[in-house]
Protein backbone atom coordinates (compact mmCIF):
# COMPACT_ATOMS: atom_id res chain seq x y z
CA UNK A 1 0.00 0.00 0.00
CA UNK A 2 2.63 2.66 0.90
CA UNK A 3 4.45 1.62 -2.42
CA UNK A 4 1.25 2.27 -4.61
CA UNK A 5 0.94 5.73 -2.16
CA UNK A 6 4.62 6.57 -2.85
CA UNK A 7 4.65 5.80 -6.76
CA UNK A 8 1.42 7.83 -7.25
CA UNK A 9 2.91 10.81 -5.51
CA UNK A 10 6.09 10.86 -7.21
CA UNK A 11 4.12 10.33 -10.52
CA UNK A 12 1.92 13.28 -9.89
CA UNK A 13 5.28 15.63 -8.58
CA UNK A 14 6.90 14.70 -12.03
CA UNK A 15 3.67 15.64 -13.85
CA UNK A 16 3.53 18.92 -12.11
CA UNK A 17 7.76 19.41 -12.44
CA UNK A 18 7.10 18.73 -16.21
CA UNK A 19 4.25 21.05 -16.40
CA UNK A 20 6.41 23.53 -15.33
CA UNK A 21 9.35 23.17 -16.83
CA UNK A 22 8.84 21.96 -20.35
CA UNK A 23 11.58 19.64 -22.34
CA UNK A 24 13.90 20.36 -25.33
CA UNK A 25 11.49 20.54 -28.61
CA UNK A 26 12.20 19.79 -31.80
CA UNK A 27 12.99 22.69 -33.98
CA UNK A 28 10.55 23.33 -37.25
CA UNK A 29 11.12 20.79 -40.26
CA UNK A 30 11.43 23.69 -43.26
CA UNK A 31 10.35 20.46 -45.70
CA UNK A 32 7.30 20.18 -43.73
CA UNK A 33 3.88 22.62 -45.04
CA UNK A 34 2.69 25.31 -42.54
CA UNK A 35 -0.33 25.33 -40.77
CA UNK A 36 -1.32 28.58 -39.75
CA UNK A 37 -3.93 28.79 -37.06
CA UNK A 38 -6.24 31.91 -36.30
CA UNK A 39 -7.33 32.03 -32.67
CA UNK A 40 -6.66 30.97 -29.30
CA UNK A 41 -10.04 30.34 -28.19
CA UNK A 42 -11.75 26.86 -27.78
CA UNK A 43 -11.48 25.88 -31.14
CA UNK A 44 -7.96 27.17 -31.68
CA UNK A 45 -7.33 25.34 -28.39
CA UNK A 46 -8.54 22.19 -29.23
CA UNK A 47 -6.77 21.72 -32.66
CA UNK A 48 -3.39 22.88 -30.60
CA UNK A 49 -3.86 19.60 -28.09
CA UNK A 50 -4.56 17.45 -30.79
CA UNK A 51 -2.13 18.34 -33.43
CA UNK A 52 0.68 16.20 -34.09
CA UNK A 53 3.28 19.05 -34.36
CA UNK A 54 5.82 16.77 -35.75
CA UNK A 55 3.71 16.42 -39.25
CA UNK A 56 4.07 19.99 -40.02
CA UNK A 57 5.12 23.66 -39.13
CA UNK A 58 2.38 24.87 -36.76
CA UNK A 59 2.43 28.77 -36.30
CA UNK A 60 -0.41 30.49 -34.09
CA UNK A 61 -1.46 34.04 -34.57
CA UNK A 62 -3.85 35.49 -32.16
CA UNK A 63 -4.21 38.89 -30.24
CA UNK A 64 -4.67 36.94 -26.79
CA UNK A 65 -1.40 35.30 -25.66
CA UNK A 66 -3.71 33.17 -23.78
CA UNK A 67 -7.16 30.78 -23.86
CA UNK A 68 -10.22 31.88 -21.62
CA UNK A 69 -12.39 29.34 -20.30
CA UNK A 70 -15.71 31.49 -20.93
CA UNK A 71 -18.34 29.96 -18.96
CA UNK A 72 -16.55 31.01 -15.99
CA UNK A 73 -16.67 34.35 -17.09
CA UNK A 74 -19.56 35.77 -15.50
CA UNK A 75 -18.43 35.44 -11.99
CA UNK A 76 -15.07 37.13 -12.85
CA UNK A 77 -17.45 40.19 -13.17
CA UNK A 78 -18.43 40.74 -9.17
CA UNK A 79 -14.82 38.33 -8.15
CA UNK A 80 -16.62 35.00 -7.29
CA UNK A 81 -13.13 33.81 -9.35
CA UNK A 82 -10.53 35.94 -9.94
CA UNK A 83 -9.85 36.62 -13.23
CA UNK A 84 -6.01 34.96 -14.06
CA UNK A 85 -7.57 31.78 -12.16
CA UNK A 86 -9.64 31.50 -16.13
CA UNK A 87 -7.09 31.87 -18.21
CA UNK A 88 -4.32 29.79 -19.56
CA UNK A 89 -0.95 31.09 -21.39
CA UNK A 90 -0.87 29.42 -24.57
CA UNK A 91 2.19 28.69 -24.57
CA UNK A 92 1.35 26.02 -21.53
CA UNK A 93 0.20 24.14 -24.82
CA UNK A 94 2.25 25.17 -27.31
CA UNK A 95 5.60 24.08 -25.15
CA UNK A 96 4.88 20.79 -24.11
CA UNK A 97 4.32 19.68 -28.12
CA UNK A 98 7.06 17.72 -29.49
CA UNK A 99 7.80 20.18 -32.11
CA UNK A 100 8.55 23.63 -31.75
CA UNK A 101 5.59 25.72 -32.07
CA UNK A 102 5.62 29.26 -33.44
CA UNK A 103 3.47 32.27 -31.44
CA UNK A 104 2.92 35.78 -32.26
CA UNK A 105 0.50 38.04 -30.49
CA UNK A 106 -0.97 40.44 -33.25
CA UNK A 107 -4.08 40.46 -35.49
CA UNK A 108 -4.84 38.84 -38.49
CA UNK A 109 -6.26 41.56 -40.80
CA UNK A 110 -6.60 40.42 -43.84
CA UNK A 111 -6.63 36.92 -45.51
CA UNK A 112 -5.46 36.22 -48.88
CA UNK A 113 -7.26 33.12 -49.91
CA UNK A 114 -5.57 32.77 -54.22
CA UNK A 115 -2.12 33.69 -52.83
CA UNK A 116 -2.32 32.00 -49.36
CA UNK A 117 -1.09 34.62 -47.25
CA UNK A 118 -2.55 36.30 -44.30
CA UNK A 119 -1.65 39.96 -43.09
CA UNK A 120 -0.79 39.99 -38.89
CA UNK A 121 -0.69 43.62 -37.12
CA UNK A 122 0.39 43.84 -33.28
CA UNK A 123 -2.28 45.78 -32.17
CA UNK A 124 -1.74 46.03 -28.72
CA UNK A 125 -0.05 49.09 -26.51
CA UNK A 126 3.72 48.16 -27.15
CA UNK A 127 5.07 47.56 -30.61
CA UNK A 128 8.30 47.31 -31.54
CA UNK A 129 10.10 48.84 -35.17
CA UNK A 130 8.11 46.05 -37.17
CA UNK A 131 4.42 45.84 -36.00
CA UNK A 132 3.15 44.67 -39.67
CA UNK A 133 3.79 41.40 -41.85
CA UNK A 134 2.90 39.02 -44.34
CA UNK A 135 2.56 35.09 -43.43
CA UNK A 136 2.25 32.35 -45.62
CA UNK A 137 0.40 29.41 -45.50
CA UNK A 138 -0.10 25.94 -46.51
CA UNK A 139 -3.07 25.21 -44.68
CA UNK A 140 -5.17 27.76 -42.25
CA UNK A 141 -7.29 27.16 -39.91
CA UNK A 142 -10.29 30.39 -39.27
CA UNK A 143 -11.03 29.95 -35.71
CA UNK A 144 -10.82 34.18 -34.75
CA UNK A 145 -14.76 33.33 -32.93
CA UNK A 146 -17.17 36.49 -33.37
CA UNK A 147 -17.84 40.20 -31.75
CA UNK A 148 -20.26 41.76 -30.07
CA UNK A 149 -23.14 42.47 -31.58
CA UNK A 150 -24.58 45.83 -31.68
CA UNK A 151 -26.73 45.78 -34.15
CA UNK A 152 -25.63 48.92 -34.82
CA UNK A 153 -27.41 51.07 -32.22
CA UNK A 154 -25.03 54.30 -31.79
CA UNK A 155 -24.06 54.96 -28.16
CA UNK A 156 -23.64 51.04 -27.38
CA UNK A 157 -20.20 50.75 -27.74
CA UNK A 158 -18.96 53.96 -25.78
CA UNK A 159 -21.96 53.90 -22.93
CA UNK A 160 -22.48 49.76 -22.12
CA UNK A 161 -19.77 47.07 -21.09
CA UNK A 162 -19.90 43.66 -22.94
CA UNK A 163 -19.38 40.68 -21.74
CA UNK A 164 -16.68 39.06 -23.86
CA UNK A 165 -12.89 38.61 -22.89
CA UNK A 166 -11.38 39.24 -19.84
CA UNK A 167 -11.15 42.76 -20.04
CA UNK A 168 -14.59 43.07 -20.43
CA UNK A 169 -15.41 41.80 -16.85
CA UNK A 170 -12.66 43.36 -15.44
CA UNK A 171 -14.53 46.45 -16.62
CA UNK A 172 -17.79 45.73 -15.29
CA UNK A 173 -16.03 44.81 -11.73
CA UNK A 174 -14.80 48.72 -11.80
CA UNK A 175 -17.36 50.18 -13.12
CA UNK A 176 -19.94 48.16 -10.91
CA UNK A 177 -17.54 49.16 -7.75
CA UNK A 178 -17.24 52.93 -8.51
CA UNK A 179 -21.04 53.24 -9.26
CA UNK A 180 -21.46 52.39 -5.76
CA UNK A 181 -18.55 54.26 -4.06
CA UNK A 182 -20.36 57.52 -6.23
CA UNK A 183 -23.78 56.71 -4.71
CA UNK A 184 -22.39 57.06 -1.48
CA UNK A 185 -20.71 60.63 -2.18
CA UNK A 186 -21.62 63.05 0.65
CA UNK A 187 -25.03 65.22 -0.78
CA UNK A 188 -25.68 62.66 -3.85
CA UNK A 189 -29.23 63.49 -4.53
CA UNK A 190 -31.84 61.11 -3.82
CA UNK A 191 -33.07 60.64 -7.46
CA UNK A 192 -29.18 60.43 -8.77
CA UNK A 193 -28.23 57.38 -6.09
CA UNK A 194 -31.16 55.59 -7.62
CA UNK A 195 -30.05 55.76 -11.07
CA UNK A 196 -26.11 55.15 -9.80
CA UNK A 197 -27.54 51.99 -8.48
CA UNK A 198 -29.33 50.93 -11.49
CA UNK A 199 -27.67 48.28 -12.75
CA UNK A 200 -29.23 47.74 -16.21
CA UNK A 201 -28.33 44.28 -18.42
CA UNK A 202 -29.60 44.22 -21.90
CA UNK A 203 -29.67 40.78 -23.93
CA UNK A 204 -32.02 37.61 -21.63
CA UNK A 205 -29.53 34.99 -23.88
CA UNK A 206 -27.54 32.79 -21.10
CA UNK A 207 -24.36 35.82 -20.72
CA UNK A 208 -27.31 38.17 -19.61
CA UNK A 209 -28.47 35.69 -17.43
CA UNK A 210 -25.68 34.58 -16.04
CA UNK A 211 -24.06 37.88 -15.47
CA UNK A 212 -27.86 38.72 -13.72
CA UNK A 213 -27.16 35.84 -11.48
CA UNK A 214 -23.62 36.70 -10.40
CA UNK A 215 -24.46 40.03 -9.66
CA UNK A 216 -27.55 39.83 -7.24
CA UNK A 217 -25.26 37.04 -5.24
CA UNK A 218 -22.88 39.87 -4.79
CA UNK A 219 -25.44 42.37 -3.81
CA UNK A 220 -27.03 39.81 -1.27
CA UNK A 221 -23.73 38.19 0.26
CA UNK A 222 -21.45 41.48 0.09
CA UNK A 223 -23.08 44.54 -0.79
CA UNK A 224 -25.26 44.81 2.54
CA UNK A 225 -22.35 43.88 4.57
CA UNK A 226 -20.07 47.04 3.84
CA UNK A 227 -22.38 49.19 2.41
CA UNK A 228 -25.85 48.96 4.48
CA UNK A 229 -27.33 52.50 3.70
CA UNK A 230 -27.12 51.30 -0.16
CA UNK A 231 -27.88 47.78 -0.37
CA UNK A 232 -31.62 48.17 -0.61
CA UNK A 233 -31.24 50.89 -2.75
CA UNK A 234 -29.95 48.71 -5.83
CA UNK A 235 -32.07 47.60 -8.58
CA UNK A 236 -31.28 44.85 -10.86
CA UNK A 237 -33.28 45.24 -14.65
CA UNK A 238 -32.78 42.61 -17.22
CA UNK A 239 -34.34 43.73 -20.34
CA UNK A 240 -35.31 40.98 -23.73
CA UNK A 241 -36.75 41.77 -26.33
CA UNK A 242 -38.18 38.52 -26.97
CA UNK A 243 -41.40 37.29 -24.91
CA UNK A 244 -39.17 35.06 -22.80
CA UNK A 245 -35.58 34.63 -21.96
CA UNK A 246 -33.48 31.78 -22.29
CA UNK A 247 -35.29 30.63 -25.88
CA UNK A 248 -32.67 27.79 -25.95
CA UNK A 249 -33.85 25.87 -22.81
CA UNK A 250 -36.52 23.91 -22.22
CA UNK A 251 -40.21 26.22 -21.47
CA UNK A 252 -40.03 24.18 -17.95
CA UNK A 253 -36.65 26.01 -17.38
CA UNK A 254 -37.44 28.91 -18.54
CA UNK A 255 -40.70 29.53 -16.31
CA UNK A 256 -38.25 28.10 -12.98
CA UNK A 257 -35.82 31.25 -14.27
CA UNK A 258 -37.93 33.54 -14.90
CA UNK A 259 -39.55 32.78 -10.94
CA UNK A 260 -36.39 32.56 -9.74
CA UNK A 261 -35.31 36.04 -10.75
CA UNK A 262 -38.82 37.83 -9.78
CA UNK A 263 -38.04 36.60 -5.96
CA UNK A 264 -34.60 37.55 -6.20
CA UNK A 265 -36.09 41.06 -6.97
CA UNK A 266 -34.52 41.35 -10.19
CA UNK A 267 -36.82 42.81 -12.50
CA UNK A 268 -37.53 40.79 -16.32
CA UNK A 269 -38.93 43.49 -18.69
CA UNK A 270 -39.50 40.90 -21.76
CA UNK A 271 -40.61 42.54 -25.34
CA UNK A 272 -38.92 45.21 -24.69
CA UNK A 273 -36.19 46.07 -26.91
CA UNK A 274 -33.50 48.98 -26.69
CA UNK A 275 -33.44 51.16 -29.50
CA UNK A 276 -31.13 54.33 -28.14
CA UNK A 277 -28.35 53.78 -25.64
CA UNK A 278 -26.94 57.56 -23.63
CA UNK A 279 -24.59 58.22 -21.51
CA UNK A 280 -26.91 58.03 -18.84
CA UNK A 281 -30.22 56.02 -19.83
CA UNK A 282 -31.48 53.45 -22.98
CA UNK A 283 -34.55 54.09 -24.31
CA UNK A 284 -36.60 50.75 -25.03
CA UNK A 285 -39.68 50.13 -27.02
CA UNK A 286 -42.06 47.74 -25.88
CA UNK A 287 -44.54 45.07 -28.07
CA UNK A 288 -47.13 47.51 -27.65
CA UNK A 289 -44.59 50.36 -29.39
CA UNK A 290 -44.51 52.13 -26.13
CA UNK A 291 -41.19 53.93 -25.44
CA UNK A 292 -39.71 54.38 -22.27
CA UNK A 293 -36.42 56.24 -20.78
CA UNK A 294 -34.83 53.76 -18.24
CA UNK A 295 -31.76 55.84 -16.15
CA UNK A 296 -28.94 53.15 -15.43
CA UNK A 297 -25.44 53.63 -13.48
CA UNK A 298 -24.32 50.01 -15.06
CA UNK A 299 -24.84 48.84 -18.56
CA UNK A 300 -24.02 45.89 -19.60
CA UNK A 301 -24.76 44.77 -23.41
CA UNK A 302 -25.40 40.84 -24.04
CA UNK A 303 -27.21 40.89 -27.43
CA UNK A 304 -25.22 37.96 -28.84
CA UNK A 305 -22.59 37.75 -31.86
CA UNK A 306 -21.81 38.93 -35.21
CA UNK A 307 -18.86 38.06 -37.51
CA UNK A 308 -15.48 39.54 -36.84
CA UNK A 309 -14.28 42.14 -39.54
CA UNK A 310 -11.72 39.47 -41.42
CA UNK A 311 -14.51 37.65 -42.04
CA UNK A 312 -16.91 39.22 -42.98
CA UNK A 313 -13.44 40.64 -45.70
CA UNK A 314 -12.68 37.18 -46.42
CA UNK A 315 -16.41 36.44 -47.20
CA UNK A 316 -16.66 39.24 -49.19
CA UNK A 317 -13.60 37.93 -51.36
CA UNK A 318 -15.76 34.63 -52.36
CA UNK A 319 -19.03 35.96 -53.06
CA UNK A 320 -20.53 33.24 -54.98
CA UNK A 321 -19.63 30.55 -52.26
CA UNK A 322 -19.92 32.48 -49.35
CA UNK A 323 -23.64 33.60 -49.60
CA UNK A 324 -24.44 33.64 -45.82
CA UNK A 325 -24.19 37.39 -43.55
CA UNK A 326 -24.08 34.94 -40.62
CA UNK A 327 -20.79 33.52 -40.99
CA UNK A 328 -18.20 31.40 -42.87
CA UNK A 329 -19.81 28.15 -44.91
CA UNK A 330 -18.08 25.48 -44.42
CA UNK A 331 -18.55 21.44 -45.60
CA UNK A 332 -18.74 18.22 -43.44
CA UNK A 333 -15.04 18.56 -43.14
CA UNK A 334 -14.69 22.31 -42.23
CA UNK A 335 -13.31 23.21 -45.04
CA UNK A 336 -14.24 26.76 -46.21
CA UNK A 337 -16.11 27.09 -49.14
CA UNK A 338 -15.26 28.35 -52.14
CA UNK A 339 -11.07 27.86 -50.54
CA UNK A 340 -8.27 25.88 -51.14
CA UNK A 341 -6.49 24.68 -48.04
CA UNK A 342 -8.38 26.47 -45.46
CA UNK A 343 -10.83 25.63 -42.50
CA UNK A 344 -12.90 27.19 -39.89
CA UNK A 345 -14.86 26.70 -37.31
CA UNK A 346 -16.77 27.64 -34.08
CA UNK A 347 -18.20 31.05 -33.45
CA UNK A 348 -16.49 32.08 -36.85
CA UNK A 349 -18.72 30.01 -38.87
CA UNK A 350 -22.81 29.51 -39.52
CA UNK A 351 -23.77 25.67 -39.39
CA UNK A 352 -26.76 24.10 -38.37
CA UNK A 353 -25.10 24.68 -34.36
CA UNK A 354 -25.31 26.96 -32.12
CA UNK A 355 -22.53 29.21 -30.82
CA UNK A 356 -20.86 27.15 -28.08
CA UNK A 357 -17.72 26.25 -26.58
CA UNK A 358 -18.80 22.50 -26.68
CA UNK A 359 -19.09 22.89 -30.96
CA UNK A 360 -15.85 24.75 -31.14
CA UNK A 361 -14.19 22.43 -28.92
CA UNK A 362 -15.65 19.07 -30.78
CA UNK A 363 -14.59 20.96 -33.98
CA UNK A 364 -11.68 21.77 -32.55
CA UNK A 365 -10.51 17.57 -31.66
CA UNK A 366 -12.05 16.72 -34.99
CA UNK A 367 -9.78 18.81 -37.52
CA UNK A 368 -6.76 17.84 -35.05
CA UNK A 369 -7.80 14.06 -36.14
CA UNK A 370 -8.37 15.34 -39.82
CA UNK A 371 -4.89 16.59 -40.34
CA UNK A 372 -3.04 14.45 -38.49
CA UNK A 373 -4.75 11.77 -41.20
CA UNK A 374 -3.73 14.31 -43.67
CA UNK A 375 0.04 14.83 -42.59
CA UNK A 376 0.49 11.27 -42.43
CA UNK A 377 -1.14 10.28 -46.00
CA UNK A 378 0.82 12.91 -47.39
CA UNK A 379 3.91 11.73 -45.92
CA UNK A 380 3.51 8.47 -47.59
CA UNK A 381 5.14 9.34 -50.97
CA UNK A 382 3.05 7.07 -53.02
CA UNK A 383 -0.40 8.56 -52.35
CA UNK A 384 0.70 12.04 -52.20
CA UNK A 385 1.94 11.59 -55.53
CA UNK A 386 -1.04 10.32 -57.27
CA UNK A 387 -4.19 11.97 -54.71
CA UNK A 388 -4.47 15.97 -54.27
CA UNK A 389 -4.90 16.75 -50.74
CA UNK A 390 -8.89 17.34 -51.23
CA UNK A 391 -9.37 13.68 -52.45
CA UNK A 392 -7.39 12.56 -49.44
CA UNK A 393 -9.90 14.21 -46.98
CA UNK A 394 -12.75 12.95 -48.91
CA UNK A 395 -12.24 9.31 -47.52
CA UNK A 396 -12.23 10.89 -44.03
CA UNK A 397 -14.98 11.00 -42.04
CA UNK A 398 -17.17 14.19 -41.50
CA UNK A 399 -17.69 16.13 -38.47
CA UNK A 400 -20.01 15.02 -36.41
CA UNK A 401 -22.02 16.93 -32.87
CA UNK A 402 -22.66 15.32 -30.03
CA UNK A 403 -24.68 17.33 -27.51
CA UNK A 404 -23.35 17.25 -24.05
CA UNK A 405 -26.70 19.46 -22.34
CA UNK A 406 -26.51 23.16 -21.84
CA UNK A 407 -26.26 24.45 -18.52
CA UNK A 408 -26.48 27.98 -16.75
CA UNK A 409 -26.19 29.51 -13.27
CA UNK A 410 -28.70 31.76 -12.03
CA UNK A 411 -27.59 33.37 -8.96
CA UNK A 412 -28.80 32.15 -5.49
CA UNK A 413 -26.86 28.54 -5.96
CA UNK A 414 -29.42 27.51 -8.55
CA UNK A 415 -28.26 26.52 -12.12
CA UNK A 416 -30.56 25.15 -14.69
CA UNK A 417 -29.66 22.16 -17.11
CA UNK A 418 -31.18 20.84 -20.05
CA UNK A 419 -28.78 17.35 -20.08
CA UNK A 420 -29.47 14.43 -23.15
CA UNK A 421 -30.26 11.31 -21.41
CA UNK A 422 -30.61 8.24 -23.80
CA UNK A 423 -32.32 10.21 -26.52
CA UNK A 424 -34.35 12.53 -24.59
CA UNK A 425 -33.49 15.89 -22.74
CA UNK A 426 -33.97 16.14 -19.28
CA UNK A 427 -34.55 19.24 -17.87
CA UNK A 428 -32.88 20.09 -14.09
CA UNK A 429 -33.08 22.94 -12.02
CA UNK A 430 -32.37 24.01 -8.57
CA UNK A 431 -29.66 23.49 -5.79
CA UNK A 432 -28.38 20.03 -7.06
CA UNK A 433 -27.88 21.45 -10.11
CA UNK A 434 -25.72 24.07 -9.15
CA UNK A 435 -23.88 22.12 -7.46
CA UNK A 436 -23.44 20.04 -10.77
CA UNK A 437 -22.43 22.72 -12.75
CA UNK A 438 -19.85 23.73 -10.44
CA UNK A 439 -18.15 19.86 -10.53
CA UNK A 440 -18.91 19.67 -14.47
CA UNK A 441 -16.52 23.38 -15.01
CA UNK A 442 -14.03 22.23 -12.74
CA UNK A 443 -13.77 18.95 -14.39
CA UNK A 444 -13.53 20.63 -17.50
CA UNK A 445 -10.99 23.27 -17.02
CA UNK A 446 -7.76 22.52 -18.67
CA UNK A 447 -5.54 21.79 -15.98
CA UNK A 448 -4.57 21.12 -12.38
CA UNK A 449 -3.69 24.50 -12.07
CA UNK A 450 -6.46 26.37 -12.71
CA UNK A 451 -9.10 23.79 -11.12
CA UNK A 452 -7.08 24.59 -7.89
CA UNK A 453 -7.44 28.16 -8.35
CA UNK A 454 -10.85 27.98 -9.45
CA UNK A 455 -11.94 25.96 -6.54
CA UNK A 456 -9.63 28.07 -3.69
CA UNK A 457 -11.76 31.43 -5.20
CA UNK A 458 -14.49 29.60 -4.39
CA UNK A 459 -13.43 28.62 -0.32
CA UNK A 460 -11.85 32.39 -0.60
CA UNK A 461 -15.19 33.39 -1.59
CA UNK A 462 -17.11 31.41 0.91
CA UNK A 463 -14.57 32.13 3.95
CA UNK A 464 -13.85 36.37 3.27
CA UNK A 465 -16.64 37.40 0.87
CA UNK A 466 -15.96 38.82 -2.27
CA UNK A 467 -13.02 41.81 -2.19
CA UNK A 468 -15.05 45.14 -2.98
CA UNK A 469 -11.64 47.32 -3.99
CA UNK A 470 -12.10 48.88 -7.25
CA UNK A 471 -8.95 48.75 -9.20
P1 LIG B 1 -13.27 32.13 -29.17
O1 LIG B 1 -13.20 31.19 -28.04
O2 LIG B 1 -13.97 33.44 -28.97
O3 LIG B 1 -11.78 32.41 -29.66
C1 LIG B 1 -11.48 33.30 -30.69
C2 LIG B 1 -9.99 33.55 -30.66
O4 LIG B 1 -9.59 34.29 -31.82
C3 LIG B 1 -9.53 34.37 -29.47
O5 LIG B 1 -8.31 33.87 -28.99
C4 LIG B 1 -9.34 35.75 -30.05
O6 LIG B 1 -8.39 36.52 -29.34
C5 LIG B 1 -8.80 35.40 -31.43
N1 LIG B 1 -8.95 36.44 -32.44
C6 LIG B 1 -9.90 37.41 -32.50
N2 LIG B 1 -9.69 38.18 -33.58
C7 LIG B 1 -8.61 37.68 -34.21
C8 LIG B 1 -7.88 38.05 -35.38
N3 LIG B 1 -8.26 39.10 -36.12
N4 LIG B 1 -6.79 37.33 -35.71
C9 LIG B 1 -6.39 36.28 -34.97
N5 LIG B 1 -7.04 35.88 -33.86
C10 LIG B 1 -8.12 36.57 -33.50
N6 LIG B 1 -20.46 28.07 -24.54
C11 LIG B 1 -20.77 26.89 -23.98
O7 LIG B 1 -20.83 25.87 -24.68
N7 LIG B 1 -21.03 26.79 -22.63
C12 LIG B 1 -20.95 27.86 -21.81
O8 LIG B 1 -21.19 27.75 -20.60
C13 LIG B 1 -20.59 29.12 -22.38
N8 LIG B 1 -20.51 30.21 -21.60
C14 LIG B 1 -20.17 31.41 -22.16
C15 LIG B 1 -20.09 32.54 -21.34
C16 LIG B 1 -19.77 33.77 -21.89
C17 LIG B 1 -19.69 34.98 -21.00
C18 LIG B 1 -19.50 33.87 -23.28
C19 LIG B 1 -19.14 35.22 -23.89
C20 LIG B 1 -19.60 32.78 -24.10
C21 LIG B 1 -19.93 31.54 -23.55
N9 LIG B 1 -20.04 30.39 -24.35
C22 LIG B 1 -20.35 29.18 -23.78
C23 LIG B 1 -19.82 30.47 -25.80
C24 LIG B 1 -18.36 30.11 -26.13
O9 LIG B 1 -17.45 30.87 -25.37
C25 LIG B 1 -18.06 30.34 -27.61
O10 LIG B 1 -18.99 29.65 -28.40
C26 LIG B 1 -16.64 29.87 -27.92
O11 LIG B 1 -15.72 30.70 -27.26
C27 LIG B 1 -16.37 29.87 -29.42
O12 LIG B 1 -15.07 29.38 -29.62
P2 LIG B 1 -14.18 29.95 -30.81
O13 LIG B 1 -12.89 29.21 -30.76
O14 LIG B 1 -14.95 29.95 -32.07
O15 LIG B 1 -13.95 31.49 -30.45
P1 LIG C 1 -27.81 35.26 -27.40
O1 LIG C 1 -27.81 35.49 -28.85
O2 LIG C 1 -27.97 33.90 -26.90
O3 LIG C 1 -28.94 36.16 -26.71
C1 LIG C 1 -29.04 37.54 -26.97
C2 LIG C 1 -30.41 38.03 -26.56
O4 LIG C 1 -30.44 39.45 -26.71
C3 LIG C 1 -31.52 37.47 -27.44
O5 LIG C 1 -32.45 36.80 -26.61
C4 LIG C 1 -32.09 38.68 -28.13
O6 LIG C 1 -33.50 38.61 -28.31
C5 LIG C 1 -31.72 39.80 -27.18
N1 LIG C 1 -31.62 41.12 -27.85
C6 LIG C 1 -30.99 41.41 -29.00
N2 LIG C 1 -31.07 42.72 -29.26
C7 LIG C 1 -31.78 43.30 -28.26
C8 LIG C 1 -32.19 44.63 -27.98
N3 LIG C 1 -31.88 45.66 -28.77
N4 LIG C 1 -32.91 44.84 -26.85
C9 LIG C 1 -33.23 43.82 -26.01
N5 LIG C 1 -32.85 42.54 -26.24
C10 LIG C 1 -32.13 42.28 -27.34
O7 LIG C 1 -26.45 35.94 -26.88
P2 LIG C 1 -25.52 35.62 -25.63
O8 LIG C 1 -26.28 35.41 -24.39
O9 LIG C 1 -24.52 36.72 -25.66
O10 LIG C 1 -24.81 34.26 -26.02
C11 LIG C 1 -23.99 34.15 -27.18
C12 LIG C 1 -23.72 32.67 -27.45
O11 LIG C 1 -22.94 32.12 -26.38
C13 LIG C 1 -25.01 31.87 -27.52
O12 LIG C 1 -24.89 30.87 -28.49
C14 LIG C 1 -25.11 31.23 -26.16
O13 LIG C 1 -25.79 29.99 -26.18
C15 LIG C 1 -23.63 31.04 -25.80
N6 LIG C 1 -23.51 31.07 -24.32
C16 LIG C 1 -23.81 29.93 -23.66
C17 LIG C 1 -23.79 29.90 -22.28
C18 LIG C 1 -24.17 28.65 -21.58
O14 LIG C 1 -24.35 27.62 -22.22
N7 LIG C 1 -24.28 28.67 -20.25
C19 LIG C 1 -23.43 31.11 -21.49
C20 LIG C 1 -23.20 32.27 -22.31
C21 LIG C 1 -23.23 32.24 -23.67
Amino acid sequence: MYATAAGSVTYAATKVYYNRHPMVQSPPDPSKKTLLILGTGWGAASILKGIDTSLYNVVVVSPRNYFLFTPLLPSCTVGTIEHRSIMEPIRYITRHKQCAVKFHEANCTDIDPVNKTVTVEDQSEIKGKVNKSTLKYDYLVVAVGAENNTFGIKGVTEHACFLKEIWDARKIRTRLMDCIESAAFPGQPEEEVKRLLHMVVVGGGPTGVEYAGELHDFLVEDLVDWYPDLADKVQLSLVEGQSSVLPMFSRKLIDYTESTFKSNQINILTGSAVKEVHEKHIVIETSDKQRKEIPFGLLVWATGNTQRSVVRDLMGKLPEAQTSRRGLLVDDHLRVQGTNGMWALGDATFTKYAPLAQVASQQGTYLAKLLNRLGKLEDTTTTAATTTPDELIEKLRPFRYSYQGSLAYIGADRAIADIPIFGQTVASSGVATYLFWKSAYVNLLFNTRNQSMVTTDWVKKTLFGRDISRE
